[in-house]
């Protein structure tokens, strides 16, 4: 950090504090604001009076009055993740870290220390590490997932659609990622409420956070060991077979780093969605109107809530500027997707949809962008759409200004989002969905396409499911076909709503972009 910022002190120096209710509350040392504590509560706030005070890069305290930078100018942004030649992830080179103001104890700590992953790696070894995820992640075969995630969301609900009444963060969007993940990196039976609630524990640091880690480490060591011994066509063979020749611990690492960081991100996506589908009078309108597709409301909160507030930490590898600030070599920087989507330079009315524009931060940039966001996409597009489509009545059971977050520097996690539909009967998860037992839909405008149901049946809108990708989206990531195609699903009963009469070119297309 640049010399004027304050020697660090401990957090329990309390003769520096001012007294509750003084306007410095919240500062600490040097009346540099702190991202933790009493006066950091709301988080957004915060960041808009740094960037009246600093401009798009602020200093800031992390826990123990330790200095870093929070930037929070959308280009500023995008410059500290795309110049590797200035800023590196390698949490090594950071002068507190040096010159020991960051405590082993650090709660940051799991964050900060620096580990044999991609995402702590630089240059020849992270293009090595990176290479090996991304060549797996392009054999995983989008529709295949998509026909997964379709599967598992029918599951899930089955498991309270006869209550008429559901928790969708705790009973559905915790769980959907889990389910996929699990799955994808070939470990389905380890998938349970267990599995969830030990990703969960580990992420939260809570007591039993170590024991809860250790959990999960020890399931994905059996794979890396069975998947050794018998590759099969999942992520994980194909991570160990990859030319880069990884070890067993770095195999090991990816999976942990690939199910933690698909489980939090999703997580949070699907609930921050979800609720935006139920609550906002924009998404309520455009969805009923048919102007907007699942895939949109989920951009737009990409945009609005990105899962990752911030992201924890790029280093500054020389003396240089960003935002007017003069950085050190070895200062902090947290790449903040949340101050910098709102940014009013790129965002000067935050009430105007977003739709048709993907530059927010949500998944980063540069070399170390998100690897894995056409399956965080997926997970939520697929999973809102297959949810509504379920439980076409579904509304929020209480007060939207009940809604309560916890957050932390990293995230901000929709506690609960309790729901009450009519009660549905369960579902075959083998299945399409199917309207014919169901209430009456929101009334929803047909997309102008042949949807018309069979003559017998009830005139019933279309699913939410069935709208189409907005103009110019483009198609999935292209992926590599498997060597060996997964067994052909056993043939589905045709559904009572289906047109008995072959689809059409439309409603193929649509079925392979959809994948279910
Ligand atoms: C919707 C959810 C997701 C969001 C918002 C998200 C966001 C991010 C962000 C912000 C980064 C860090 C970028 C940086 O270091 O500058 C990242 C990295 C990463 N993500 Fe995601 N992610 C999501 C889902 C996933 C999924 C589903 C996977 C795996 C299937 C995944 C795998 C990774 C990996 C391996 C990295 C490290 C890449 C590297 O350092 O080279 N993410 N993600």
């Amino acid at each position: 950090m640049t010399p004027e910022h304050p020697t660090t002190t401990g957090p329990h120096d309390l003769a520096l504090d001012p007294p509750p209710g003084c306007p410095a509350h919240g500062r600490g040392p040097g009346g540099l604001h702190r991202l933790y504590g009493p006066g950091a509560e709301d988080l957004d706030d915060l960041y808009e009076q740094l960037r009246e005070q600093h401009g798009p890069v602020a200093p800031v305290l992390l826990h123990d009055d330790v200095p870093m930078w929070v930037v929070l100018g959308h280009a500023e942004n995008m410059h500290l993740v795309r110049t590797p030649s200035q800023f590196s992830r390698d949490s090594r080179i950071w002068t507190p870290l040096l010159d020991g103001a960051v405590k082993p104890d650090h709660p940051l700590m799991p964050h900060i220390a620096w580990q044999p992953i991609c995402s702590h790696a630089e240059g020849d070894e992270h293009k090595r590490l990176r290479g090996a995820v991304t060549a797996a992640m392009a054999t995983i075969d989008d529709r295949s997932v998509r026909r997964y995630i379709y599967r598992s969301t029918q599951r899930l609900v089955n498991r309270f659609c006869e209550r008429g009444r559901a928790e969708l963060v705790g009973q559905f969007a915790e769980h959907l990622p889990m389910a996929v993940m699990c799955h994808v990196i070939g470990m389905p039976e380890e998938y349970d409420d267990r599995m969830v609630q030990a990703a969960r524990d580990a992420l939260k640091g809570t007591e039993t956070a170590i024991a809860s880690h250790t959990y999960v480490m020890e399931a994905l060591s059996r794979l890396t060991a069975r998947r050794r011994a018998d590759p099969q066509d999942d992520f994980t063979s194909h991570l160990i077979r990859d030319p880069a020749g990884l070890t067993d611990d770095e195999v090991r690492e990816h999976l942990r780093l690939v199910l933690f960081a698909a489980y939090e991100a999703t997580v949070n996506l699907l609930s921050n969605a979800l609720r935006m589908v139920l609550t906002d009078p924009r998404f309520l309108a455009q969805l009923n109107g048919g102007q907007m597709t699942v895939p949109e409301a989920v951009e737009q909160s990409l945009w609005d809530e990105p899962p990752f507030s911030t992201v924890f930490a790029y280093f500054a590898k020389q003396d240089t500027e960003l935002g007017g600030q003069r950085i050190r070599r070895g200062d902090g920087l947290l790449f903040a997707p949340a101050p910098g989507n709102v940014d009013p330079r790129i965002r000067p009315d935050l009430s105007a949809n977003m739709q048709g524009n993907r530059a927010h931060l949500a998944f980063g940039g540069g070399p170390h962008e998100c690897p894995g966001q056409d399956i965080g996409r997926a997970i939520a597009d697929v999973g809102v759409d297959a949810l509504l489509t379920r439980l076409p009545d579904v509304q929020l059971a209480c007060a939207e200004e009940d809604l309560r977050w916890t957050t932390s520097i990293a995230s901000r996690h929709l506690v609960e989002l309790p729901v009450r539909f009519e009660p549905k009967p369960q579902q075959d998860v083998m299945v399409r969905p199917t309207h014919g037992a169901l209430p009456p839909p929101r009334p929803v405008i047909p997309v102008s396409l042949d949807f018309t149901p069979a003559s017998t049946a009830a005139p019933v809108a279309p699913p939410l499911a069935t709208r189409l990708p907005p103009p110019g989206e483009p198609r999935p990531a292209a992926t590599v076909p498997r060597p060996a195609p997964e067994p052909a699903p056993a043939p589905e009963p045709t559904p009572a709503w289906e047109p008995a009469r072959r689809p059409n070119a439309w409603r193929r297309f649509l079925a392979w972009w959809r994948g279910y």
